[in-house]
């Protein structure tokens, strides 16, 4: 099963080969697996499959020119180079291959490669004559050694009526491959556990209040913390997002109810992740029945709740903390002074407001920690998730 796939930008380039046939069976199990898929072709591709079947497969206008005025205003190419979680280019031919090899740009797809730093992986696809040739081979080892993953070739009956190696990879090996590349092992063996999204705080049977958080950011941390190897529960408020796959739920509404899960189990965690935005007060009383409106002001007495991530900084033999902190000013100060307080080992600093940070795709943030000030720059919430997963492992581990 592809689990690793769920939400990755993947980049699929095709070039002319008649293995590109397969490329749009691969989109559609790519995209089954969860993944969102954008295509780049060559002019040589073309001529083997068109930018319709694939544009219908993917669900996205086809990418094919570098000079396009409108395709480079709705998605310019360096854009698209750094939507990329992974460039996969299936199939890919000699001369594609020789001309990354050599470091090329001359049209898109090159372009892509050279702009991208997400990884890329290239399903060859080609005579085994071409295959077995020096030039090849040559031109194979110089992008391995440059980064570049290899998948495959198969071997077998060839199109031109040749048997060896040369195939590309049928698609459902180029699935699971693919989805190989998502599997971290930063975290194989460690648990850990996630608080996200918000707390719903009654006041009435019919009323509560609460806050923007979407739980994009935690949900994104349970499931890179899960591609890392971990084993994973989520506490989460309630939110529209759909559960990680292979994350344990515990679905809460209260802060009372998030801090009871999240004590009842923290013994059996090494990591922990506070990512919610917990509501600092409830109400003091939560009416029985409706409260109707009557003239002039109403107030609502307000009672602190307990403070989770302190809570749990102050267990004698408390895991690995991760705080957040959603700050509109003094972002950095505040933050800092939340890790002392609270006593956490890490602090993820994030300015909100103005549609930034809450309730966004994109997040911007810094981590704070003992003698570590690293800014992470704007991207998705996704990239953000395994960018801040590799060093919380690293720090875990230290
Ligand atoms: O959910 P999204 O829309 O993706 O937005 C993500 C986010 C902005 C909510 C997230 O990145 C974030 O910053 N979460 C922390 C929100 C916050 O306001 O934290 P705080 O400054 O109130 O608290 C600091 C830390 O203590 C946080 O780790 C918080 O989870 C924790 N805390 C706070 C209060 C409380 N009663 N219990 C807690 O555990």
């Amino acid at each position: 099963m592809a689990r690793f796939l769920t939400n990755k930008h993947i980049l699929l380039g095709i070039t002319g080969s008649i293995a590109a046939y397969k490329s749009a069976d691969l989109v559609r199990r790519l995209r089954e697996a969860g993944a969102i898929v954008r295509v780049a072709m060559t002019e040589n591709a073309k001529q083997f499959i068109t930018p319709l079947t694939m544009q219908a497969v993917s669900g996205f206008p086809v990418h094919d020119h570098l000079f396009d005025s409108a395709a480079e205003a709705a998605m310019g190419h360096i854009e698209l180079a750094r939507w990329a979680d992974l460039i996969l280019i299936a199939p890919a031919t000699a001369d594609f291959m020789a001309r990354l090899a050599t470091g090329m740009a001359d049209d898109l797809l090159t372009t892509l490669c050279l702009a991208t730093k997400a990884p890329i992986a290239l399903a060859p696809a080609m005579n085994q004559g071409m295959w077995r040739a020096t030039l090849t081979q040559e031109n194979e080892a110089r992008l391995k050694k440059s980064g570049v993953i290899l998948l495959g070739p198969a071997e077998g009956d060839q199109a031109c009526g040749d048997v060896g190696p040369g195939r590309m990879m049928e698609p459902a090996d180029l699935l699971q491959k693919v989805n190989e590349l998502f599997r971290t092992g930063t975290l194989a063996g460690c648990r850990v556990l996630i608080t996200a999204g918000p707390t719903h705080e009654a006041i009435d049977p019919v009323r509560y209040f609460s806050n923007n958080s979407s739980g994009k950011m935690g949900y994104a941390l349970a499931e890179a913390a899960r591609e890392a190897g971990a084993a994973v529960t989520l506490v989460s408020g309630p939110v529209q997002q759909k559960p990680p796959a292979g994350v344990t739920m515990l679905p809460v509404v209260s802060a009372q109810e998030m801090y009871a899960a999240v004590m009842r189990n923290i013994g059996e965690y090494d990591i922990f992740l506070a990512v919610a935005a917990v509501s600092d007060y409830r109400s003091q009383t939560i009416a029985t029945q409706k409260i109707h409106k009557t003239d002039g002001l109403m107030s609502i007495s307000l009672e602190r709740n307990p403070d989770i991530a302190a809570s749990v900084g102050a267990l004698p033999d408390h895991p690995f903390i991760v705080g957040f902190a959603a700050e509109t000013e003094n972002v950095i100060e505040s933050a800092m002074q939340k890790r002392q307080r609270k006593n956490l080992d890490l602090i993820v600093a994030n300015r909100v407001g103005d549609g930034v940070g809450m309730g966004s795709d994109d997040n911007e943030v810094t981590v704070l920690g003992e003698e570590l000030t690293l800014h992470l720059p704007k991207t998705t919430k996704q990239k953000l998730a395994r960018e801040l997963i590799a060093i919380i492992a690293e720090r875990f581990k230290k």
